[in-house]
């Protein structure tokens, strides 16, 4: 099969580009290289080109005949995206939108799209189901939610078949220490507390120690980056055996809060955390669980590397590498 991943050079698209090249599948990867990294691909047919110009998507569409999309290329940042919603409306549904109709256009109608755990919002069961309510609390949640939305109705308009895959949180590092996670600035957890061992901060915030938790910080999923890859192929092939449109939570239904990630970093680096307490983050739900039991269901989906020191380890691996 003949694949196209747009943003395939970033963090977790890099990832899913080597598991499906392992799984024999032909991979051409669309970057415009504003985050994504060259040297986090193997050896791969490379299209540079930008989601926001229809023209280069329409290009490299007619180089190859695709069978199917998968779309990592979106802003991430939450706190950004709070400032300057502009930026991530107009980037995260107009890059989508010219994918998907220049994808229908050329016959293309299988699509798996990243999505995240912000569209639930603050969670009002916990674990999170698919069939939660839907009610993202900040601009980067709602672009997620609203192309959710463009895909259910170009399923009924156009025949597109989909799956949504809703990350929860994205972590640890290529085990073989090829790729790994750099953000511009880095926002997220993980890396942050590293980078400060490494001294490459400053200082580490511990952002909100008064959430209801029992220490009063964040609980949140992590989710090796390498089983996130795998599910995406196990996706792509459940898309083709069963062209069924659906939306799928990926996380490990085990939280842990910051500071027990403090603990488990200790424990790993052998080395003292220091950190500054500071009030929380505008838009951080206390806890954020995934029922993971529909990804077991349809995909068959198994993690193998998503227990806490496997995420720390490979994460402190490629750090302190780069
Ligand atoms: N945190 C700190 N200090 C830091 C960074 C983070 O204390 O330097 C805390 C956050 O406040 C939060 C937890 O650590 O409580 C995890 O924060 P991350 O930024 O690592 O991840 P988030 O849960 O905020 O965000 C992730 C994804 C988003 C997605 C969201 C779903 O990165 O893309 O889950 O709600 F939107």
């Amino acid at each position: 099969m003949k694949i196209l991943i747009a943003g395939g050079a970033g963090y977790i698209g890099s990832h899913t580009v080597q598991e499906l090249i392992l799984d024999g599948y032909d991979v051409t990867v669309f970057d415009n290289f504003s985050t994504g990294k060259r040297d986090f691909l193997p050896s791969v047919r490379i299209f540079e080109g930008d989601l926001m110009d229809k023209k280069s998507i329409e290009e490299a569409f007619d180089k190859t005949d695709f069978d199917a999309v998968l779309h990592f290329a979106s802003l991430i940042e939450v706190g950004e995206s709070y400032a300057n919603p502009s930026k991530y409306y107009t980037h995260n549904l107009f890059s989508s939108l010219n994918l998907l109709d220049v994808m229908l256009k050329k016959g293309v109608n299988k699509f798996i799209f990243s999505s995240s755990a912000a569209v639930y919002g603050n969670p009002e069961t916990s674990p999170i189901s698919e069939d939660h309510p839907l009610r993202p609390i900040n601009p980067y949640g709602q672009t997620k939610y609203f192309v959710e939305k463009i895909l259910e109705d170009y399923d009924r308009a156009h025949d597109l078949k989909f799956i949504s895959l809703r990350y929860f949180n994205a972590s640890g590092a290529d085990p073989e220490g090829q790729r790994g996670e750099v953000h511009n600035p880095e926002t997220h957890l993980i890396p942050n507390i590293l980078l400060f061992l490494l001294d490459k901060r400053d200082s580490f915030f511990l952002y909100g120690t008064d959430f209801p938790t029992p220490d009063g910080s964040a609980v949140r999923d992590y989710i090796h980056v390498k089983d996130l890859a795998k599910a995406h192929v196990l996706a792509l092939k459940r898309l083709s055996l069963k062209p069924e449109s659906e939306f799928i939570n990926l996380g490990t239904n085990k939280g842990y809060s910051v500071l027990e990630i403090i603990d488990k970093v200790e424990q790993i680096t052998g080395k003292p955390v220091r950190y500054t307490t500071s009030p929380r983050r505008l838009g951080d739900p206390p806890v954020l669980l995934a029922s993971k039991d529909k990804a077991e269901r349809l995909l068959g989906w198994t993690l193998e590397y998503s227990d806490i020191e496997t995420i720390i380890q490979t994460a402190w691996n490629w750090h302190s590498k780069l």
